[in-house]
């Protein structure tokens, strides 16, 4: 390639390819491969959701929506809200999106410009590290780190990175890939930095339902928000999505809580991307948000027994370190002695039959881990966990 070639800004050029899809790459062919790469449940949408978009796409709900969506979808988001949170959410707070993924990056274009500072946790899921690169920031990763077999934010290094001149903070709770949740009393000590510095707080909430600890919702039903204890015109975001609590990975919807003086202009920034999100994908939105909570509570006592069985098998296994995640669908482990986790990935394809994804992947702070999406069926991890035993065993 030449310095003419016709290729992408260095912006766009710097930026980490996927290290998942390199691994999958691999075995992505191989039908013989017991996968747990990516993040998703084995077990496809409700069917109630499903019937209720089949019939709205029947019905000839083909056109053009709002920017921010349709409005009996905000009103289906704000009343699930209130349910969750106990408090009201006004429709002109809510946006929706094409998906978390969607959400973060117009929240993005939206607040953060070429220069400026983002402080996110590590390890963490590649694209909330890099849409603020593609959007010319400047990143400052703070590591998570782990005390008696738990993964736990140091809150005196985070503020340590919230200076004056930090532009947003971008926070997973629960975490990919670790499973590291917020606690409830971290928030105000974070909230009241980021309001000193005029810091703009984005959650990335998309696992906030789907969490093993004593709940601590104001429902019970949710990890720990920021959204109850912010006003409703500050600097705080929560991004969102259907597609880990309801199943819905390939519908590609999410939406976003603003504060009220940001939503016009999200509007416009939601016109520039994808216009709106599909209008018979809202009806099955509608349906998920009214209709949903049976259907999250049986994915969450599904996770929380998977959670158990993987975590509970890999840590019987010698030489590896499995802390307990609280929260989310993976296992985040580490075997001793590896340095080199795409090459162990690697490896545990040709050699026992099984796709994991390489920590590296979630930045240098996972470089020697491995991450396993526990969503499946019991017997689909007895076997990964068997192959990988066997493996461990030489
Ligand atoms: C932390 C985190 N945020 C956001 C998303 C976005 O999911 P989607 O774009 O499917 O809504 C994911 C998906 O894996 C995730 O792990």
């Amino acid at each position: 390639m030449t310095s003419s070639s016709p290729t992408a800004r260095p912006e766009v050029l710097a930026l980490r390819t996927s290290q998942i899809r390199e691994v999958a790459n691999v075995g992505m062919a191989r039908k013989d491969i017991l996968k747990f790469w990516v993040g998703e449940s084995d077990q496809p949408t409700p069917a109630f959701i499903r019937e209720a978009a089949a019939r709205a796409l029947l019905a000839g709900e083909t056109y053009y929506t709002h920017n921010l969506g349709r409005e009996d979808l905000r009103e289906a988001l704000s009343a699930y809200l209130q349910r969750l949170h106990g408090q009201p959410f006004a429709i002109e707070r809510l946006g929706i999106a094409s998906a978390g993924v969607n959400a973060l990056m117009l929240v993005s274009q939206a607040v953060i410009s070429p220069g400026d500072r983002v402080v996110v946790t590590a390890p963490a899921w590649p694209n909330i590290v890099e849409i603020p690169r593609i959007l010319s920031a400047r990143l400052q990763t703070v590591s998570l780190d782990r005390a008696q077999g738990r993964w736990r934010l140091d809150l005196d290094r985070l503020m340590d990175a919230l200076t004056p001149d930090t532009k947003a903070l971008f926070l997973n709770s629960p975490n990919n890939p670790t499973g590291w949740t917020l606690p409830a009393e971290d928030r105000a000590v974070i909230l009241e930095r980021c309001r000193r510095y005029g810091i703009w707080l984005i959650g990335d909430d998309v696992y906030e339902r789907l969490i093993f600890g004593p709940p601590s919702g104001v429902m019970g039903r949710s990890a720990p928000s920021f959204l109850p204890l912010a006003g409703d015109d500050e600097r705080v975001i929560s991004t969102n999505s259907f597609s880990k609590a309801w199943r819905m990975t390939g519908w590609r919807m999410g939406w976003m809580v603003l504060p009220r003086s940001l939503t016009e202009a999200m509007g416009v920034v939601v016109e520039y991307n994808t216009s709106c999100a599909p209008d018979f994908i809202q009806s099955g939105a509608i349906a998920a948000l009214n209709d949903g909570e049976p259907s999250i509570a049986a994915l969450r006592a599904e996770l929380a027994a998977a959670k158990d069985q993987v975590v509970g098998a890999l840590r019987q296994m010698p030489g590896v370190e499995a802390p307990e995640p609280e929260g989310g669908m993976y296992a985040f482990f580490r075997i001793e002695g590896v340095t080199d986790s795409v090459a162990l990935a690697k490896a545990l394809i040709d050699k026992a039959g099984i796709g994991l994804a390489p920590g590296s992947a979630f930045g240098p702070e996972g470089q020697g881990w491995l991450r396993w999406c526990f969503a499946n069926r019991p017997e689909t991890n007895a076997a990964g966990l068997e192959r990988l035993a066997g493996y461990l065993k030489g």
